[in-house]
Parts: structure tokens; C-alpha cells; sequence
């Protein structure tokens, strides 16, 4: 996995801020300095244990055995499934980044499984974020309700675009393509997912966006579940930020000033244009403008 290291060293020289937005779990993270590699877990042992050799860790298992093949034989790499009967039953839900392809997808979701019984061991209630897959399961049906967006990641690159008004003009860029990215997966009637990249400036040449949701979800309930994390974490993270990303189960986004998807971006905007200098005013303009203002008061 030889992009994948490359990633999670990029990540690294870039010092990424994580934070955990448990908004429905009981408690909350405080932001870690620093970075930390991929997988992310969210243990919740406050949803209860269960104990070696129990039907609810068969359970696990036997949804660990048929869900990563079912989530890669899906044309939008994506599985939802339920093993065992209550109080034993288990919910699962895996869904692969778009750009994935089918071999990745399974290795990835196989992996979860085994991560999440390690790292949020004998929990009920395990949700792993790696780059190209998420899964989550429970002992709760949370996947009745595809609104249900709780229990997220936010991380965001520890570096500043720059000072005042540049990283404002930064944002905008990077907030418009963001959006772009969100309308175009909530489109996407199959796969829920986009890929969308801008030309900014010498700096920073190009920027790249990525957003996708479950593909069981309607267009309308896509896009309101990106536009709630966008509106949510971008003004109180990602301000003058050159990267950030959220993950959720049920939507997520990124964007970058590097390239890391696979494929051509399926959405390009055009590039920023840097701000024409101001014209200097003419003498009637500048009238104009005075006697208007005299007018308003
Ligand atoms: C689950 O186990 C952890 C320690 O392994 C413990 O802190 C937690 O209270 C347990 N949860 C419940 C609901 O019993
Ligand atoms: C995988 O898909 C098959 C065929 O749809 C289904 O019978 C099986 O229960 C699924 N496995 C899981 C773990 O959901
Ligand atoms: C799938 O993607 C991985 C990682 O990007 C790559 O190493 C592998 O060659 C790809 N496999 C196929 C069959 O395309
Ligand atoms: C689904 O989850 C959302 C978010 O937690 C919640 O507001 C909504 O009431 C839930 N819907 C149902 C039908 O439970
Ligand atoms: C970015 O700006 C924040 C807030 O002003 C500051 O705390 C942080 O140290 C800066 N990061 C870098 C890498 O300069
Ligand atoms: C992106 O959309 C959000 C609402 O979803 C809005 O608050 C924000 O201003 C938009 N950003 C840009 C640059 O259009």
C-alpha cells in the first residue's frame, strides 16, 4: 500500500489537527496537536460490551465475512447488512470512496472489521475512518435512518494560507468548490459521490474537493446532510486552513491543495482569477457616488 504510506506521511509533514465531534456520544474530544494516521476510530463503550465467545461477537464476525464482498461487488461500493436476532442482533454499514476500486474496497472493509475489535475492543458500538473506507456497527438499527449523520471526525491542516485578506479570498475559493463538489455528489442519482478541482493561484496552483454520501440516500437528504457538516465545521475549523476534511457514516468531504484522489475530477471549475486592479475612478462617477451617499443620510 504504497499510496496509502505516501498519504499518511503527506498528512504528517503537513500536521494535521484532529478533532472528534461526537455530537451524539456523550463526550467530546479535545482537538489533538499533531498528527495521527489513519485508521480513526470512535469506540463507544457506553453503548455496552459484549464478552468473548458470545453470539453478538459470532455475530460481528459472520457480518465481517460477507460485507466486505458485498460492499466491492456493489457498483457504488457500498453494503449495509444485519446478523443475528436481539439482543444479539448487529447492524453494520461499509462504504468505499468512490475512486476505489473493487480489490481496495474489500481489503479495506476487511480490515475495519479487524482494526474495530482491536482498537474499540468488545465495544458494541465501533465506527473506523480509514481514507478508503468507513464502517460502523451496532447493536441499534442506525441504518433504518439514513439522516442519522452522528458520531464524526474533523481534521484539518495545521498550516495558514496567509494572513488577512489572501486567506479570505482562500476560503472563498476553496468554500465555492467545496459546494460545487456537494451539489454534484447529492447529483449523482448512483454513487452519491464527486471529485472537483480549481485553479487558485502561483501558490497554490490548483485546489481539490471531494464529497460523497451514501448511496441510499436521496438527492435532497445528500446534500443537506453535506451542506449541515460544511456550515457546521468549516467557519469553526477551516478558516485560512489550505486543508480539512469531515468524516461522518452517512456523508463526509475533504479538500486539498494536492491532489489526492484517483482518476480526473469529475466537476472542474474554472480557475480563480486574481482581482483585476481597481479602475481609477472618473471625475462623474466620483460625483455620483458622493451625491448618493449625501442622499441616503
Ligand atoms: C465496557 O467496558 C469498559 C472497559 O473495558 C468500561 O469502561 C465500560 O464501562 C463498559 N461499558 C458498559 C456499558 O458496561
Ligand atoms: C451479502 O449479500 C448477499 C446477497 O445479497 C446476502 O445474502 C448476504 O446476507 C450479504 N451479507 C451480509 C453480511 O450482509
Ligand atoms: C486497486 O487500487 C490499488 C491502490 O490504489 C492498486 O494498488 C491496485 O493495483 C488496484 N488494482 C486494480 C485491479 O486495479
Ligand atoms: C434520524 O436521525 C436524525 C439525526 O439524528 C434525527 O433528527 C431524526 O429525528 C431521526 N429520524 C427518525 C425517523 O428517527
Ligand atoms: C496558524 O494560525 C493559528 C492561529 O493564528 C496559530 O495558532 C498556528 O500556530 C498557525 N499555524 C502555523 C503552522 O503557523
Ligand atoms: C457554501 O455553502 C454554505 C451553505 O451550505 C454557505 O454558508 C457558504 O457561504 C457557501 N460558500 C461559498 C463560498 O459559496
Amino acid at each position: 500500500m504504497a499510496t496509502a504510506a505516501m498519504r499518511m506521511r503527506r498528512s504528517l509533514a503537513l500536521c494535521y489537527h484532529l478533532t472528534a465531534a461526537l455530537l451524539l456520544l456523550a463526550f467530546l474530544h479535545a482537538p489533538l496537536a499533531g498528527a495521527q494516521p489513519l485508521p480513526w476510530q470512535l469506540c463507544d463503550s457506553a453503548a455496552g460490551n459484549y464478552t468473548e465467545g458470545s453470539a453478538y461477537q459470532a455475530n460481528i464476525r459472520a457480518l465481517a465475512g460477507g460485507l466486505p464482498r458485498n460492499a466491492s461487488a456493489s457498483p457504488a461500493l457500498f453494503a449495509k447488512g444485519a446478523a443475528g436476532a436481539a439482543p444479539d442482533a448487529v447492524y453494520a454499514l461499509a462504504l468505499c470512496r468512490g475512486d476505489t476500486n473493487a480489490s481496495s474496497c474489500a481489503a479495506c472493509v476487511a480490515a475495519a472489521f479487524r482494526n474495530a475489535q482491536q482498537l474499540c475492543a468488545f465495544n458494541r458500538h465501533a465506527t473506523m475512518f480509514d481514507d478508503p473506507c468507513i464502517l460502523r456497527y451496532s447493536g441499534q438499527d442506525f441504518l433504518a435512518n439514513v439522516t442519522d449523520n452522528s458520531g464524526r471526525f474533523v481534521a484539518f491542516n495545521g498550516n495558514n494560507v496567509s494572513a488577512g485578506a489572501a486567506a479570505a479570498a482562500f476560503d472563498a475559493a476553496s468554500g465555492r468548490l467545496v459546494n460545487a463538489t456537494a451539489d454534484y455528489a447529492a447529483g449523482d442519482p448512483t454513487r452519491r459521490f464527486g471529485t472537483g478541482e480549481e485553479g487558485y493561484d502561483a501558490t497554490y496552483p490548483k485546489i481539490y474537493s471531494l464529497a460523497q454520501c451514501t448511496p441510499d440516500m436521496e438527492a435532497a437528504d445528500c446534500r443537506s446532510c453535506l451542506r449541515d457538516i460544511i456550515e457546521k465545521f468549516t467557519p469553526q475549523y477551516f478558516v485560512g486552513k489550505p486543508g480539512g476534511r469531515v468524516f461522518g457514516v452517512r456523508c463526509n468531504f475533504r479538500f486539498e491543495t494536492y491532489s489526492f484522489f484517483s482518476g480526473r475530477p469529475l466537476l472542474q471549475l474554472p480557475d480563480v482569477l486574481p482581482p483585476a486592479p481597481a479602475p481609477a475612478p472618473a471625475a462623474a462617477e466620483e460625483g455620483e457616488f458622493l451625491k448618493q451617499k449625501t442622499n441616503k443620510k
